[in-house]
């Protein structure tokens, strides 16, 4: 007869969100290093490190689609929602809801914020209606922590021409910065409305660190 195992116990979903050139990546790649060994997860959890748009294959042709698509391709506002949409709800499908009910956690680069964030306040589409999409495309999945990585867009901008060089911008970074600024005041109103934690952004990348890694503590250290 097999052995039970107890009660399952589901894992934590934890989420970066910020405006380009905020420092998420780096961040990311500190948290996914410290966690698993921070005492903090559970025996037996593992690890997902995931990023939105293209944490699925099919996410990984939308996100080029979304960010780099051939001449003449760039989606029209309304197709961009839908096609952000349509990565998340593959990605809680294929990955999140998957590794989360097997008691895993999971580190998200970006989740549905960004859509609030960049296609409501910055596009300007309807928050009503995002927000009904991604009830639809998250199946009511929300995150157990997210943390808003807070930089004035003047840092920001700064630190992304200092990063591509040469390199084009995205789609998306290259909207503008009266975009950018509208994404980065969504963010600061999304943070606030939805209990996100801020962590200011504008400090040496360790320090920034350290606070991430505080803000977990505080969620679930004993
Ligand atoms: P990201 O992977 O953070 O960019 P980078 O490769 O520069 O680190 O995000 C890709 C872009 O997609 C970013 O400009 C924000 C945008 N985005 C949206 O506009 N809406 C969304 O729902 C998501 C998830 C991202």
């Amino acid at each position: 007869m097999a052995i039970a195992l107890g009660p399952e116990v589901r894992g934590r979903l934890v989420v970066l969100e910020g405006i380009d050139g905020c420092g998420k990546s780096t961040q990311l790649q500190a948290l996914a290093a410290w966690l698993p060994q921070s005492g903090l997860m559970p025996p037996g959890a593992e690890l997902l490190v995931t990023r939105e748009p293209g944490g699925t294959p099919l996410g990984q042709a939308l996100r080029q689609l979304l960010l780099h698509p051939p001449a003449g391709a760039a989606p029209h506002s309304t197709a961009e929602l839908l096609l952000y949409a349509a990565d998340r709800a593959q990605h809680v499908q294929q990955r999140l809801e998957p590794a989360l009910a097997a008691g895993h956690w999971v580190l998200s680069d970006r989740y549905s914020g960004s859509t609030a964030a960049y296609q409501g306040h910055g596009r300007g589409l309807s928050l009503e209606l995002i927000a009904q999409l991604e009830q639809i495309a998250t199946g009511g999945l929300q995150p157990d922590l997210t943390l808003w990585l807070d930089l004035p867009l003047a840092e920001a901008t700064r630190r992304r021409g200092a990063r591509q060089g040469g390199d084009q911008p995205d789609r998306i970074e290259a909207a503008g910065e009266a975009f950018l600024q509208r994404v980065h005041q969504g963010f600061a109103a999304l943070a606030a409305q939805r209990g996100w934690q801020p962590i200011a952004a504008d400090l040496l990348p360790d320090q920034v660190s350290a606070a991430c890694r505080q803000a977990l503590r505080q969620r679930w250290g004993s």
